[in-house]
């Protein structure tokens, strides 16, 4: 499996989230529908793209929101699954995003705690303003794809996944 993206997305952004996007796991995202319109993939690289341009804007750390943003819902399994605590999905995903990312990509404890507090108010409260980006930008993704908006990456000819 591969990843293709078109030129006009800038390659600061892309060298941001290269080496996660080029990891067999986590694109395994592809596999999963998200938002009814979408796949759980495109919608964290959504969430990843337009956190990264929101940060760079409001002078945050925009790596971190790029890397964060994209691991946000790092979960290769279906959602309708019983979770192993027997929690609602919507409190035990992020806990499975952040021990996956660690485990996988070895993140940083900011990073944990912003995939840790996305599901905001259903979690716990955002600790910098990467996390407020994060859990807004999410929210508003995940209104857009539902609703079958297209914009920023979704289109399929601008971020691509063969395989
Ligand atoms: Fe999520
Ligand atoms: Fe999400």
């Amino acid at each position: 499996m591969n990843v293709q993206i078109s030129r006009d997305i800038p390659v600061s952004y892309f060298d941001e989230i290269s080496h996660i996007i080029a990891n067999d796991e986590f694109l395994m995202l592809d596999r999963y529908g998200h938002h009814r319109n979408t796949s759980r993939l495109m919608h964290s690289v959504n969430v990843s793209y337009l956190s990264w341009r929101i940060a760079r804007r409001m002078h945050c750390d925009e790596s971190i929101a790029a890397r964060a943003g994209l691991l946000h819902d790092f979960c290769p399994y279906d959602f309708r699954e019983k979770t192993p605590t027997g929690e609602h999905q919507a409190f035990y995903h992020p806990k499975a995003a952040v021990e996956n990312s660690e485990r996988v990509f070895n993140i940083n404890d900011k990073e944990k705690s912003i995939i840790h507090s996305h599901m905001f108010p259903l979690g716990p409260l955002p600790r910098n303003r990467e996390a407020w980006i994060i859990t807004v930008v999410d929210k508003i993704c995940a209104c857009l794809e539902f609703f079958h908006v297209s914009f920023a990456l979704a289109r399929k000819n601008r971020f691509v996944v063969n395989g």
